[in-house]
């Protein structure tokens, strides 16, 4: 039965500061207020719990130091009334994000409409109310009391023809400046003067916790400089745009390479006018989207289109009686903006020379990549894109067995061998987890001993897997590198795009890993380190020791070379299909042709217009907000998981799987147990994202279902057909629920009901029913949750697909088998539970697989063309329960390479190399 959890009220706040615990710190406050007014509390309860407040509002313009003085007011003068009146307004004003437009959410009194319009300046008047707003956050050594003029004075630079309005925000040392960009997602440009100091002014215990589990990273240095400062901020949060404003020498600084992290450099405050410029025209880089301001701009144009694209303009749909409907359902603008041309302000993404190369180059300065490629037939298609420019017939590539099936498919296209490597199994849930580093280094290290390390080309792993599991992308780029410098790495991120815009899960970002380690090559120190390590180890370690070692690669050899594939639609705001491909390879032009033709391959040369928009305009979100959003998803995700542990009956039937479930201990390695487990903070969360070879992505929460007595299919079907509630993926015993940038709290409270409700009939029927009610209960939970398969590992392929392979090492020539089963005539189907198979199994000949039979749910081929069919997948096929299985049609059976196709294949007799196949023969 389910663990069961005490609520914890505080769980999420402790750990995780989002945007949601900051609305719940002022209902608190609204709470004390009212119970001041009738009575059951008093002033000082109010004014502590206010105090407690004010360290962390301070990192907000709103409310700010004129309403938080309003409320002190109203403590001083012992007004319950106002001070729960004037809490009310704030906390709608904050859930509502009403304060961000024009209105009188900023003054203390309701009705004073003068008094608003004294506070905020002209330009804020109502009738330009729709202008994005942000925040800017001033680091200043001036005294905290002058805060408030400073305040006004940059107010006064406004002007009406600002695209954009912000509010300043003041902190006065390095510790407030970090904490405010990490608690105020509306942060999007940072303003550092000279004179701040190093620790916060504050004692809040809140911001001490926050601050001290960044210590080590961060706050060594008590004369921490202007320029480190923001290399700091750049670091949490590298979107913002930083300006340093200096009396000092600004050329020595401005010349230096590190000045690189600061968008301007500024010679003291008499240039405000110009900061202010500089904010703005920062801001709107990021706004502007090439592709989508270009396509909106063509819109707008009366064209006359004589090209194939009847359905552009729309006429042929609104003059139609039978298609109107479709033209009233997604509005003229969809086909206005429908084109097929690449011209008239349009570009073409097959040979990007314009607004779509420009959108593309935004793009990768989001993703901290050299370039990106914007792909409109989802990662399926990035994936192979890259596996086909990169890989050459005969190369060798080490892939994950339970990677999506594109890469699979990819190299099959490119003719490149997969050697695969085996996830760690999570049996009880029929799933499998990542791939541990030492399988990987042990693929290499047996491909260096047999002399064919110069074959391998790329390592091939799915980061964050589908359920969950991320890399320690940089320590298994790092420890790779050390046995091979040059090795590729095509990281596939389809449901990890996100993780960009979060400090926490970026370091275990393909990119986020990929600048990690460019920074450490180029530090002079790092060769010292590596040079150490070779002296211990001697001249000839043996394999074991390098494989219990962790590996330093030489900072002088290594050719970085990463490639990740995201699915932007999967965790952003791209249309469905909206794919990228971001690379960082410092030898690309050496594969620049590859990657055109790669392009040409599989690109449509009718890519779809919205698709590309949508891409662009993610990146600005992503670029705007995307921070906040994350921080969002997080909190949503870790809320979802706490309501389920601490619902008295939901727990009784349904769990999600912590960290400690989803993660073996021998991969937890700082210990770090669960987001939820009571002893988590903050120190433990951070030291577990460094150190740890997995992490659980907190967003991607498996429900288990089983132990309510639902299969994952069925539970999937009544959460969608009675409660309108979509998951992700299922298990024979779990769903897949994710949190993105789009859940809200009603989302969660949604969601909560709906597994009450289910909770409470299934104890209801329990409870009412007779005793064989309770023993088929008991009896399909535990057909579930124990009853299930083993996971096959990857057999082997057959040798007519291995002429070339070593005799340590599994790769074998995939295309070779799927070529193969081209020739009907060398094909034969025996149904899976024919007693042939049986037969086979014990005496020969082989049972080779003709295709790839990928059921899904798990998802994972279990057969890939070529492959030796063995009593473990055999078995795993007959207990599966679920429907799809790609690549198997039940009524024909099993699609095998025939025993005589295979010997023509091995150019020999069969018996020579094959035990029993002279019988079929
Ligand atoms: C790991 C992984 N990679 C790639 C893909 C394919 O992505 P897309 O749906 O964008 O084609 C998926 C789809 O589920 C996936 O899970």
């Amino acid at each position: 039965m389910p663990k069961q959890t005490k609520p914890q009220e505080r769980t999420i706040d402790k750990f995780f500061n989002g945007p949601s615990a900051r609305a719940d710190r002022w209902q608190d406050l609204y709470d004390i207020a009212r119970a001041w007014v009738n009575g059951t509390k008093n002033g000082s309860d109010f004014e502590g719990a206010l105090a407690d407040l004010t360290a962390t509002e301070e990192f907000y313009a709103y409310p700010g130091s004129h309403l938080m003085a309003a409320l002190r007011d109203s403590v001083a003068t012992d007004d319950p009334r106002s001070s729960a009146a004037l809490v009310a307004k704030i906390c709608r004003a904050l859930m509502t994000r009403s304060f961000r437009k024009p209105g009188n959410d900023w003054e203390a009194q309701e009705d004073d409409e003068a008094a608003v319009r004294d506070v905020l300046p002209p330009t804020l008047g109502r009738a330009d109310a729709r202008r994005p707003y942000f925040e800017t956050l001033i680091v200043t050594g001036a005294p905290a009391e002058r805060w408030p003029a400073l305040s006004s004075e940059w107010r006064r630079l406004r002007r009406p023809l600002d695209a954009f309005v912000y509010e300043p925000v003041f902190v006065g040392s390095v510790e407030d400046a970090f904490c405010a960009i990490m608690l105020n997602p509306d942060i999007a440009a940072v303003v550092i003067n000279d004179g701040f100091t190093f620790r916060s002014r504050h004692k809040a215990p809140m911001l001490r916790t926050l601050t001290s589990a960044f210590e080590n990273l961060y706050f060594q240095n008590p004369d921490a400089s202007a320029l480190e400062l923001a290399t700091l901020l750049k670091h949490v949060r590298p979107e913002l745009d930083i300006y340093i404003v200096s009396s000092r020498r600004v050329e020595m600084m401005a010349g230096s390479p590190e000045a690189a992290v600061a968008r301007r450099i500024f010679y003291s405050v008499e240039e405000l006018l110009e900061l202010h410029l500089a904010i703005m025209e920062g801001i709107q880089d990021r706004y502007d989207t090439p592709f989508f301001d270009n396509l909106k701009k063509y819109a707008q144009r009366p064209i006359g289109t004589f090209h194939a694209l009847p359905i552009a303009r729309g006429k042929s749909v609104f003059k139609s009686d039978w298609i109107r409907d479709m033209g009233e359902f997604y509005g003229i603008n969809l086909f206005l903006a429908e084109s097929s041309a690449t011209t008239g302000g349009l570009d073409s993404l097959l040979e990007p020379t314009g607004n779509i190369k420009n959108a593309q180059e935004k793009a990768a300065r989001a993703l901290g990549a050299d370039r990106v490629f914007f792909v409109t037939n989802g990662t399926s298609t990035s994936n192979k894109m890259a596996v086909q420019a990169l890989l050459a017939p005969g190369d060798i590539a080490i892939v994950d067995r339970n990677c999506h099936k594109s890469h699979h498919y990819g190299m099959v296209l490119a003719g490149a061998q997969p050697m695969y490597v085996e996830a760690f199994p999570m049996t009880e849930y029929s799933m499998y987890g990542a791939v541990p580093l030492r399988t990987i280094k042990k693929a290499l290290l047996d491909l260096k001993s047999e002399g064919r390390l110069h074959r391998v080309k790329m390592l091939d792993l799915t980061n964050c897997t589908f359920d969950g599991h991320i890399y320690d992308t940089r320590r298994v780029m790092e420890e790779c590198l050390a046995i091979k410098p040059d090795l590729i790495f095509l990281w596939d991120e389809a449901w990890f795009g996100f993780a960009r815009f979060s400090p926490f899960l970026r370091p275990r970002t393909a990119m986020g890993a990929a600048n990690d380690i460019e920074t450490w090559m180029n530090d002079p120190a790092s060769l010292g380190v590596y040079e150490q390590q070779q002296s211990q180890l001697g001249d000839k370690p043996s394999g074991q020791t390098l494989l219990n070692t962790r590996l330093i690669p030489d900072p002088r050899q290594i050719r970085l070379r990463v490639y990740q594939t995201n699915s932007t639609h999967k965790s952003m705001s791209a249309i469905r299909q909206g794919s990228m491909l971001a690379v960082k390879d410092v030898d690309f032009h050496s594969v620049e042709a590859q990657f055109k033709e790669a392009v040409f391959t599989h690109a449509s040369t009718s890519p779809n217009q919205q698709i590309i928009a949508s891409l662009d305009v993610s990146r600005r979100q992503m670029e705007l907000e995307g921070y906040g959003l994350v921080a969002n998803a997080i909190e949503i995700a870790l809320a979802i998981r706490q309501a389920v542990a601490s619902h008295p009956l939901i727990s009784k039937y349904f769990q999600i799987l912590g960290a400690d479930q989803m993660v073996p201990p021998e991969y937890r390695q700082s210990g770090f147990t669960d987001y939820l487990s009571p002893n988590t903070n903050w120190v433990k969360a951070i030291e577990s994202m460094r150190n740890d070879e997995f992490c659980l992505d907190p967003t991607r929460m498996t429900l288990v279902c089983g132990t309510a007595g639902f299969d994952g299919t069925q539970f999937k079907g009544i959460l969608a057909s009675r409660y309108n509630v979509q998951v992700n993926k299922t298990s024979r015993n779990s769903v897949l629920l994710q949190s993105n940038i789009n859940n809200t709290r009603s989302d969660v409270a949604h969601l909560i009901r709906v597994l009450a409700e289910i909770s409470t009939e299934i104890d209801q029927r329990l409870s009412r029913g007779e005793n064989n009610v309770r023993r088929e209960f008991e009896g399909r939970v535990n057909s579930l949750m124990t009853e299930v398969p083993n996971l096959p590992n990857f057999s082997r392929f057959h040798e007519a697909f291995r002429k070339d392979a070593g005799t340590r090492t599994n790769e074998g020539d995939i295309r070779g088998g799927f070529f193969a089963a081209y020739n009907a005539e060398g094909c034969e189907y025996i149904p899976l539970s024919h007693p042939d198979i049986d037969k086979r199994l014990k005496n020969g000949p082989t049972l080779v697989s003709a295709s790839f039979v990928i059921p899904y749910p798990p998802g994972f081929p279990i057969m890939v063309p070529g492959q030796v069919v063995t009593q473990e997948t055999v078995d795993f096929m007959r207990k599966l329960d679920v429907k799809e299985i790609h690549g198997y049609d039940a009524a024909e059976g099993l699609k095998l390479l025939r025993p005589d196709a295979l010997a023509r294949i091995l150019g020999g007799p069969p018996a020579e190399k094959e035990k029993g196949s002279r019988k079929a023969a």
